[in-house]
């Protein structure tokens, strides 16, 4: 499963990045806000930072405009993958896109029905929002399971980037159904290597070497 850190927080990319674990990155216009930074500047940094690819999203909500931005944001980096919307002038885009040969993500996606458009678009990547269907009392995970068969059914190479992910549970159920990607706030990813019984454990340990008096030199 490849992780995709959902931020456009620089800083925590690069240490994320240090890692080796970062395969990737998500940003959506939200995050670009948050940053309180420029777009265009952000996404490129973000692009040099990681050779995964780089999800930088459109605004426009005309297919038309839509390829005006890719084209404007296809420039900052080889890594880029162009995200559009999940309705019918984005999907008309990422079928233009990805017969070019352009990497695309197709986000906001909320039903299985949705997902299947995106596959025969072409989509590289389709986003499905968990978190978000969880907050209305429907069961997010459960999307995810019904877009892996379907695409397991007509053998579609999109790849399944599980999104609005808040907590390691949503990984852990993600990975066992097969989603490809999980994309996550670098809290998750942190959070991921965390156990009680390991720090605990690990001060023990480091307890007990104390008396030996001995170092590893
Ligand atoms: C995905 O690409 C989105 O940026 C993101 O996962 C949305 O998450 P949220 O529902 O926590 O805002």
């Amino acid at each position: 499963m490849k992780f995709f850190a959902d931020t456009a927080d620089t800083a925590d990319i690069a240490s994320l990045a240090a890692t080796g674990l970062l395969d990737g990155v998500t940003t959506n216009p939200s995050l670009i806000a948050k940053s309180g930074r420029n777009f265009l500047d952000v996404i490129r940094e973000i692009a040099a930072l990681t050779p995964g690819p780089v999800s930088a999203e459109v605004v426009a909500t005309d297919t038309t405009g839509m390829l005006r931005e890719a084209e404007v944001l296809k420039k900052l980096g080889s890594n880029i993958c162009i995200k559009l919307p999940l309705t019918l002038a984005g999907l008309t885009a990422c079928k233009a896109l990805s017969d070019e040969g352009t990497m695309t993500n197709v986000t906001l996606c909320f039903s299985a029905n949705q997902a299947l458009l995106a596959a025969k678009a072409g989509a590289s990547f389709v986003s499905p929002f968990v978190g978000r269907l969880d907050d209305i009392g429907q069961e997010g995970m459960q999307l995810i399971a019904d877009i892996r068969t379907i695409y397991d059914n007509y053998a579609f190479d999109t790849e399944i980037l599980v999104a609005s992910v808040r907590t390691p549970t949503h990984v852990l159920e993600a990975a066992k159904i097969g989603a490809d990607v999980a994309t996550m706030p670098p809290s998750v990813i942190r959070a991921l290597a965390h156990h009680p019984l390991t720090d605990k454990g690990l001060a023990a340990f480091l307890d007990d070497w104390a008396k030996t008096g001995q170092t590893i030199a």
